[in-house]
């Protein structure tokens, strides 16, 4: 694998970092996830002003890479040839004798590398997917796309040893999110996702569904989930940039609706690839 660090493409085992890199101290970093499908990005525009608000809320002047974010990203992609693949880009505060006000002077730490996307499988697709609720012990300011990830990583690990894929969140009796996905759920004709702010990120994912959806005259709110809410839901989804929109059919050992993938994420599911392809098939604008 071939990665990309501080300027230079590199094989991943030649790749050297400071210990005192404030990432690794501090988990002082913000992060992007952007899907790539047969070569070419899905809201490349999109992830990277994302990118650049996380940046402006941490108060971390963006690195400017040479040739651009959209080239440097274009560059590692065409360096690891496959099929569909996630470009991961991680900046830094950098490194720097280790207090925790922001250093005088320190570079920015610029990491980027490239993983495969899963296919869903049909066995999975026909299934579901099993999730479990847990309260959201995460920060303030779940909008910032940070690197400090542990209540993130400890819900999720806590939902694989359930045997379940995702750990749903709640927060003061309400939905917010799961912990590396944003949810939506199906009642009566209604698809319903919690309202942005700062106790959720504003998925891409979640972004482009509610306006490909809303395209086609879908009925798509923004508003509070209650608890009672979610667990009375015909259906649940999940998205998120390397998953696309998975159902939900089994909820804390219970069936969601029928207990199979229900008929609105089939639907919903061809209203969001059929528009991916629209948009991929439109030359992107390069703009960053
Ligand atoms: N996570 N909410 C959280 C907490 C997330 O970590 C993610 C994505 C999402 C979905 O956002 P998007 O549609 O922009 O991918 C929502 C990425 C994929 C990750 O951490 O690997």
């Amino acid at each position: 694998m071939i990665v990309y660090l501080n300027g230079a493409f590199l094989p991943a085992e030649k790749a050297c970092l400071s210990p005192l890199d404030r990432g690794f101290l501090f988990g002082d970093g913000i992060y992007e996830v952007i899907p790539s499908y047969q070569g070419a990005f899905f809201l490349l525009d999109e992830h990277l002003e994302r990118l650049r608000r996380s940046l402006r809320e941490i108060r971390m002047p963006e690195p400017q890479p040479e040739k651009g974010w959209a080239a440097v990203l274009a560059e590692l992609l065409e360096r690891n040839p496959g099929g569909d693949r996630s470009v991961y880009l991680q900046l830094t505060r950098g490194s720097a004798p280790r207090d925790h006000a922001f250093p005088a002077a320190a570079a920015a730490t610029e990491f980027a590398m490239v993983s495969p996307i899963a296919p869903l499988s049909v066995d999975l697709a026909e299934r579901g997917f099993a999730a479990i609720t847990l309260p959201d012990q995460r920060w303030g300011r779940c909008d910032i796309k940070s690197v400090a990830l542990l209540p993130n990583v400890l819900a999720r690990q806590h939902a694989v040893e359930q045997g379940a894929v995702e750990a749903i969140l709640l927060r003061g009796g309400k939905l917010t999110e799961g912990a590396a996905s944003n949810v939506f759920v199906v009642l009566g004709g209604a698809v319903v996702t919690p309202a942005l702010g700062p106790e959720i990120l504003p998925g891409i994912t979640r972004r482009f569904l509610l306006d490909a959806l809303r395209n086609e005259g879908w009925d798509c709110r923004e508003e509070p989930v209650l608890e009672s809410t979610l667990r009375s839901a015909d259906e649940i989804w999940l998205t998120s940039s390397t998953k696309e929109l998975l159902p939900v059919t089994v909820l804390d050992g219970r069936p969601v609706g029928t207990g199979r993938p229900g008929p609105m994420w089939g639907r919903a599911l061809d209203v969001f690839q059929r528009a991916r392809e629209r948009s991929m098939a439109t030359p992107a604008t390069g703009a960053e």
